[in-house]
C-alpha cells in the first residue's frame, strides 16, 4: 500500500517521504547552519546586526567611503570566526544526502566555505567567499589566509586596497551564480530551505522560483520565517545540526527498504 506522504504524522517522516521519492534535490543555505560552527547569524537572537547597522559596515558605499573602518569593525573579527570554524553536522548530512542520490546542488548565501570543507560537490556562492580578497585596483586575488594584516586596510603589491570576495550590500549577484540558481531553483522537484530568515533578496526569491515551477519546500529552521505556512509547506522545527542527521537517517530506511 502507498503510503500519502501528508498521512505521515512525524514532520520528519513525511519530509524524508517526500524526499526518498524526489528526483531533484537542491538546498538553499544561510547563516543558520553555521551557528553550530560557531559563526553567528546576522539576525535573531546573538546576530551581528544587533549590534552593529549593516548599512555602516557591509555596505559597499561605507566601505569605498572607509575602507580602513569596515576592516577594524567587521571584516577583521569576521577572519578570526571563519579560520576556526569547522563544518557541523548539518554541513556534513548534507553530503550523506547527496551521496544517496538525494541532493544535487547546494546554493548558499555563505561565505565561510564550510559545504566545501564537508565535502559538497555542486555548491553556488551566491554571496562570493570569504576565503580569497580582491584587489581593488588590479583584480588580483589572494587567499585571505596569506593576507597581512599588519596593515589596515591591506594591500596589494600594486598598493590597490584589498576587499573580501563576497557581495557587499549594494551589489549585484555574481551573474553565473545568479543564472545557475534560477535555473537549479526552477529544475528541481524539492528544495530545501535551511537556516535563513528569508529577507535578503534576491536570495529569498529562490524558493518562490522552485514552488511556482511545482516544487515542494521543506523548512529547516528553529523559527518560523516569512516563507513559512506560504511557501514552505513543510517546517521541521529545530537546529539543522540535529534536524538534518535525523532526516538523513530517515531517508537511508526507506531507500534500504522502499
Ligand atoms: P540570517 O542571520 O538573516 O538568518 C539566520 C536564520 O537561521 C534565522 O532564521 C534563524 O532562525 C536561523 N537559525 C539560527 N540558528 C539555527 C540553527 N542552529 N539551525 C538552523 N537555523 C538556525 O541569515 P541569512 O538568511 O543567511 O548577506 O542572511 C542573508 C544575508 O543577510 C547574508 O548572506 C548576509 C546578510 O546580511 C550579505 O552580507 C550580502
Amino acid at each position: 500500500m502507498m503510503i500519502d506522504p501528508d498521512m505521515l504524522s512525524d514532520p520528519i517522516d513525511r519530509a524524508a517521504d517526500i524526499l526518498s521519492k524526489a528526483r531533484s534535490v537542491v538546498a538553499l543555505t544561510g547563516a543558520g547552519i553555521s551557528v553550530e560552527s560557531g559563526i553567528p547569524p546576522f539576525r535573531g537572537k546573538g546576530g551581528l546586526w544587533e549590534k552593529m547597522d549593516p548599512m555602516e559596515v557591509a555596505h559597499i558605499d561605507a566601505f569605498m567611503q572607509d575602507p580602513e573602518r569596515v576592516w577594524n569593525l567587521l571584516i577583521k573579527d569576521m577572519k578570526t570566526v571563519l579560520d576556526k570554524a569547522r563544518p557541523n553536522p548539518a554541513h556534513t548530512g548534507l553530503v550523506e544526502l547527496e551521496r544517496l542520490g538525494k541532493l544535487a546542488t547546494v546554493i548558499t548565501q555563505n561565505v565561510d566555505g564550510l559545504h566545501q570543507l564537508a565535502g559538497s560537490g555542486d555548491v553556488i556562492e551566491f554571496h562570493g567567499n570569504f576565503a580569497w580578497q580582491r584587489c581593488m585596483e588590479c583584480g588580483r586575488l589572494r587567499r585571505t589566509a596569506e593576507v597581512d594584516l599588519t596593515r589596515i586596510p591591506p594591500q596589494c603589491d600594486c598598493g590597490g586596497i584589498l576587499r573580501p570576495d563576497c557581495v557587499f550590500f549594494g551589489e549585484m549577484i555574481p551573474t553565473e551564480a545568479m543564472v545557475r540558481s534560477q535555473q537549479v531553483s526552477a529544475g528541481c522537484d524539492v528544495m530545501l530551505v535551511i537556516g535563513t530568515s528569508a529577507t535578503v533578496q534576491p536570495a529569498a526569491s529562490m524558493p518562490f522560483i522552485a514552488r511556482d515551477n511545482g516544487a515542494r519546500v521543506i523548512e529547516i529552521n528553529p523559527e518560523p520565517s516569512p516563507l513559512t505556512g506560504r511557501i514552505s509547506n513543510l517546517p521541521l522545527l529545530g537546529d539543522a545540526g540535529r534536524i538534518i542527521p535525523q532526516l538523513v537517517e530517515a531517508v537511508k530506511e526507506r531507500l534500504d527498504s522502499p
